[in-house]
């Protein structure tokens, strides 16, 4: 079962860059689904984390490339947003283990609201005119 589904609503009009923003939603639904199993909480919090932090990088080196290929002109104001998530991540992951049984729920809070909602539907698609051909 999955908690949150991209939709073609979400597009920003990038065959590539549709289907990276596809993967953090994979990330997200596998955390949840771990989450769910209660049985490996350390873990799955570790995956996730480690294949959010991956993957955003490219992402999000991928996505200004774009943004300056088009002069963009929120371009700079991007890049802090997504240094603003990647710190964010790094913070989570840097938490003692021994608050690693609450850090699952509050990644999972953290991706949704902040990375998928926040960014993904509202900065990046403020993106998504200056994609359209
Ligand atoms: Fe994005
Ligand atoms: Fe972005």
């Amino acid at each position: 079962m999955s908690i949150i589904d991209w939709s073609p609503a979400y597009t920003v009009n990038n065959a590539a860059l549709d289907a990276q923003h596809q993967e953090i939603f994979s990330i997200i639904n596998e955390l949840h689904s771990s989450l769910l199993s209660h049985d490996k909480r350390q873990d799955a919090f570790a995956v996730a984390i480690r294949e959010l932090l991956e993957h955003a990088r490219m992402h999000f080196a991928d996505e200004e490339r774009q943004m300056l290929a088009v002069n963009y002109p929120d371009l700079r104001e991007h890049q802090a947003a997504h240094a603003e998530l990647i710190r964010k991540a790094l913070e989570i992951e840097k938490r003692p283990k021994e608050t690693s049984e609450s850090i699952g729920p509050e990644l999972l809070g953290f991706l949704i609201i902040e990375w998928v909602v926040m960014h993904i539907l509202v900065d990046d698609k403020k993106f998504a005119p200056y994609l359209k051909h």
